[in-house]
């Protein structure tokens, strides 16, 4: 058996538009993901995130499920247009109301929460102004940060403000591929210096607000690795590493960005974004750093960027296709990379503790004419990583938790429902929760404490 340390955290995770539905409910108003999947041709058959899995309505069930399985945390995230439908201003108590409630059920299993402030939801009024091309939604950030400790901090206490900053910069201002669906290097540059600007301000509000609070920053980390030995891949993946890993880890941990990415914006022309004391803010200390792994990138020098790429400023580098076995979405699954990516962490944020805050796949499941879900690809994705979590240990590095992505079947951004990476199952047309035989599995993992040693 591979045990993992006694006080070791055991999750799940979701995200607000993901599952909450309830679009227009209890005066919640319109995201940038609203709107963006209303165009056509953004999200795989126009699908869209107003009803998704009706969590809104349904919470008390999936809370129950929680305490089925056995987690001692749940991260969530909190809709930032349902607390504040303007982006600022007064925040509307019903919207603030569904997260209390929400906090107790989890609390009544003794669930610990884990509130992400911001995944990907901004409210539509900000991008009036701008949105991330602003510095202004920084600072609104920070008074939405505080609104919702105002209310929630009595019970709440462990934050993350962004999740992946990385895709709502990149993928979002660059590849296009998500809200607000811009095609603009710069802009992308622009949107992530003012990302980490805003976790800055909302760390220090916090802070503030609640000294004892534990508050930290989930980011996506991705094994970059050059296709050959040849000198160009080398290179791209250089840059590649730069700003899939870097550009937000390093001016967190140090206060600074790292070389190459500082010439990546100045090619793009995004260095008059900065201003004087920008890197102090985003250096705010933080207490621990949450982690997300899915795959690795293979990449290539000398080519021609792919269209839809995210990597701005690479116009050079493309990327190789994945190697075999992948996951529904098409990403190689790659569990030594996790392993990989904890002992640099490990060397590059020394001394801050790490939390897997996401890890998971989907794959194409379907319920059996006896109504289970067998999803052993699951199982077996999620087990290959857990050993690489717990080698880490073993090894001296300080992983405190591990989420699993997702709780649910959900809406999976510009792949609609068409990708179930859940340990439960949703029939989406009559709402119904399945639990996969993952489900079952992970269970038995956090009721043990550990990993059989047979693999799976
Ligand atoms: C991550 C996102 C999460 C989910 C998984 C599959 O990038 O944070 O919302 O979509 O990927």
């Amino acid at each position: 058996m591979r045990h993992f340390p006694a006080d070791f955290t055991w999750g799940a995770a979701t995200s607000a538009y993901q599952i909450e539905g309830a679009a227009r409910t209890g005066g919640r108003g319109p995201s940038i993901w609203d709107t963006f999947a209303r165009e056509p041709g953004r999200v795989l058959h126009g699908d869209t995130g107003d009803i998704a899995c009706d969590h809104y309505h349904r919470f008390p069930e999936d809370v129950g499920l929680l305490g089925q399985l056995g987690v001692t945390a749940y991260r969530f995230s909190i809709s930032w247009p349902r607390v504040q439908p303007d982006g600022r201003g007064p925040v509307n108590t019903e919207g603030l109301d569904f997260y209390s409630s929400l906090v107790d059920a989890l609390l009544e299993y003794g669930i610990t929460p884990l509130v992400t402030l911001y995944h990907w939801d901004l409210p539509v009024p900000l991008s009036y102004d701008g949105g991330w091309l602003s510095r202004n939604t920084a600072g609104r950030f920070a008074d939405y940060a505080t609104a919702c400790h105002e209310r929630l901090g009595d019970r709440v206490t462990w934050w993350t403000t962004l999740n992946e900053p990385w895709c709502s910069s990149f993928l979002a201002y660059a590849a296009g591929r998500h809200a607000p669906g811009r095609t603009n290097d710069r802009e992308a540059f622009v949107a992530a210096h003012h990302q980490l600007l805003a976790h800055g301000r909302a760390t220090g509000a916090l802070r503030d607000a609640a000294p004892e609070a534990a508050v930290g920053i989930t980011l996506n980390f991705a094994d970059v690795v050059p296709a050959s030995d040849d000198e160009a891949d080398a290179d791209a993946a250089r840059r590649v590493d730069a700003i899939m890993n870097r550009m937000f880890l390093e001016p967190i941990v140090t206060g600074e960005y790292p070389d190459e990415v500082l010439d990546l914006m100045d090619a793009s022309g995004a260095s008059d974004a900065f201003a004087d004391g920008d890197l102090h803010i985003v250096g705010e200390p933080i207490d621990f750093l949450g982690v997300n792994y899915y795959t690795r990138h293979r990449v290539l020098g000398g080519s021609d960027r792919q269209p839809g790429s995210p990597w701005a400023g690479c116009d050079d580098v493309a990327e190789e296709a994945p190697a075999h076995p992948v996951t529904g979405m098409g990403w190689e699954i790659c569990p030594d990379g996790l392993g990989v990516l904890l002992a640099r962490l490990h060397r590059d944020a020394p001394g801050l503790p790490l939390y897997i805050t996401e890890n998971g796949a989907a794959f194409p499941d379907y319920a059996n004419p006896e109504g289970e879900i067998r999803d052993p690809a699951r199982v077996g994705f999620l087990d290959a990583h857990l050993r690489e979590v717990h080698a880490a240990i073993n090894d001296g590095i300080d992983v405190r938790g591990y989420f699993v992505w997702s709780l649910l079947d959900n809406f999976e951004w510009a792949e609609g429902y068409s990708q179930r990476f859940g340990l439960v199952y949703v029939d989406y047309p009559s709402q119904q929760r399945r639990p996969k035989d993952s489900f079952w599995w992970y269970a038995d993992v956090i009721a043990s404490g550990g990993l059989l040693d047979r693999s799976v």
